[in-house]
């Protein structure tokens, strides 16, 4: 017995040292702070709880009062149009989904990048959350696993999706095989025709792809009927994934931002880096991320507006976008449709109009006309803001990443990387030792032809000489 005893108090000290060992290891200010698995948040974090005024309700187009969840049962699974109206501050994640996360793998780091500081010589630190580290490489399967999981729980057997760069259509590509379900995407044929690679990479996962617009909808045909060369856009795949969503039996639509529920999934980022920072006892100053529909920002920054919110920091936000695309920091905040064809109900967002043709940018997943409508409120609140930048400088940025770092960025995830690297020479310039955070959000590895378009500098820069958003609806919210 005491033998035993003794025995046990041995290797409880052992394991003392052994996780003290482990803490230091996972605590590694200068390069990496890894948060252990068992310390993965178990809820999402919504917004919707704490923003100072309520987000303007999505109205239905016909009678311009605010929708009701009923018609949205075709199209979404219901649990995320629950989610989607739901107010209570955390919503719990499914043991399913949980799992699934615990082997993408989350947590995922959160790196300091020691080598682009030294070579700006700025006295700021910049830390980045790497949302590139799980098989399809990019943020996108935090909201993809909820979405297949949530439609596969009720029954459906089919889901259809839009996709912009690829990475939204890999990630739900993925999950869609990880619960037994069949999936289709709609890839806007710009991005269709820049990067086989990821239409292979859905197809490998058994998901059917089309280039759109396409042939297999009445929305795309009439496109192609006008403009055979149409490159597509986000909002004209939206339009063809609903119509074929409400045309197909047990098939449902999934999106992958923009809408409450997507951010919400996206707050596992946040809630990560979180507890990340505060084992390493640092506050960021500044945390920024790309907006294409805003998911990842909101993803990274929420659990941290959270305090500002509750007037507990001074954190500054900035979310960064293209310049051929400027939603926020050039269209309008009103009410407009979420897609080219007006099916879905108008949202109050900033836009550039849902008929905006967004040029051809390697950014294929930034070429969305609106924002998602709680960012939209934030920014036009001014509790975060924002910066548009043109393609050569974004890949000026990836590529200084790239050399400092080997990190090779998605093509979105640079335009933030434009405004840290701006930021830490703003700061070297000042003198002033901020905190930068920036969310990662995907690696580029199939993005490599936009970067030897860069390299042999055959990238064109696009803005729009004027924006004009129609007035579609006026109303009191
Ligand atoms: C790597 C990456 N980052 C960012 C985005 C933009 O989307 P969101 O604003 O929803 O994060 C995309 C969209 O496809 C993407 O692929």
């Amino acid at each position: 017995m005491q033998q035993s005893l003794k025995c046990s108090v041995n290797v409880r000290s052992c394991h003392c040292k052994w996780m003290s060992m482990v803490k230091s290891a996972l605590v590694d200010k200068d390069h990496a702070v890894y948060l252990p698995q068992d310390e993965m948040p178990t809820h999402w974090y919504n917004i919707l709880a704490d923003l100072p005024e309520p987000v303007p309700p999505a109205l239905d187009p016909k009678t311009l009062k605010p929708i009701s969840p009923e018609p949205l049962m075709r199209i979404f699974a219901k649990e995320l149009i629950i989610q989607e109206v739901s107010t209570e501050r955390f919503l719990k994640i499914p043991d399913e989904v949980y799992d699934a996360y615990l082997s993408l793998p989350r947590p995922t780091p959160l790196l300091r990048a020691r080598r682009l500081e030294k070579y700006l010589n700025t006295p700021a630190e910049i830390y980045y959350k790497c949302e590139y580290v799980n098989p399809t490489g990019s943020h996108k399967p935090n909201s993809a696993i909820a979405q297949a999981y949530y439609n596969m729980a009720q029954g459906c057997e089919r889901i259809v999706t839009e996709t912009g760069a690829g990475q939204w259509g890999s990630a739900l590509a993925m999950a869609a095989a990880l619960f037994g379900l069949q999936c289709s995407v709609y890839m806007v044929r710009a991005s269709y025709d820049q990067k086989p690679g990821r239409r292979i990479m859905m197809e490998t996962m058994g998901a059917d792809v089309v280039a759109s617009p396409s042939k297999k909808t009445r929305f795309g045909q009439s496109l192609l009927e006008t403009d055979p060369n149409n490159t597509g856009s986000l909002g004209i795949a939206i339009s063809e994934a609903l119509e074929d969503c409400v045309t197909h039996d047990n098939t449902r639509y999934c999106l992958g931002s923009v809408l409450n529920h997507v951010l919400l999934h996206q707050t596992i980022i946040g809630q990560e880096a979180k507890k990340q920072f505060e084992m390493i006892g640092v506050q960021p100053d500044v945390i920024c991320g790309c907006i294409g529909g805003g998911s990842n920002f909101a993803g990274l920054s929420y659990p941290f507006m959270a305090d500002k919110l509750k007037g507990k920091s001074t954190t500054k936000f900035v979310a960064c976008e293209p310049k051929a695309v400027p939603s926020t920091t050039r269209g309008v905040y009103t009410y407009d449709f979420g897609d080219t064809a007006e099916m879905t109900p108008l949202l109050k967002m900033y836009t550039v109009g849902h008929k905006y043709p967004p040029p051809p940018i390697h950014a294929g997943g930034l070429r969305y006309h609106g924002k998602a409508p709680s960012l939209c409120l934030l920014i036009n609140k001014g509790y975060a803001s924002s910066v548009a930048y043109s393609q050569n400088e974004v890949f000026e940025a990836a590529l200084i990443l790239a050399k400092t770092e080997g990190m090779i960025t998605a093509p979105e995830s640079a335009h933030v990387v434009r405004y840290v690297i701006d930021e830490a020479l703003r700061c070297k310039k000042d003198g002033e030792k901020k905190i930068i955070a920036f969310n990662n959000s995907g690696h580029g590895l199939l993005d490599l032809q936009a970067y030897d378009a860069y390299l042999n500098h055959k990238l064109q820069d696009y803005e729009p000489a004027k924006i004009e958003v129609p007035k579609i609806y006026s109303s009191n919210f």
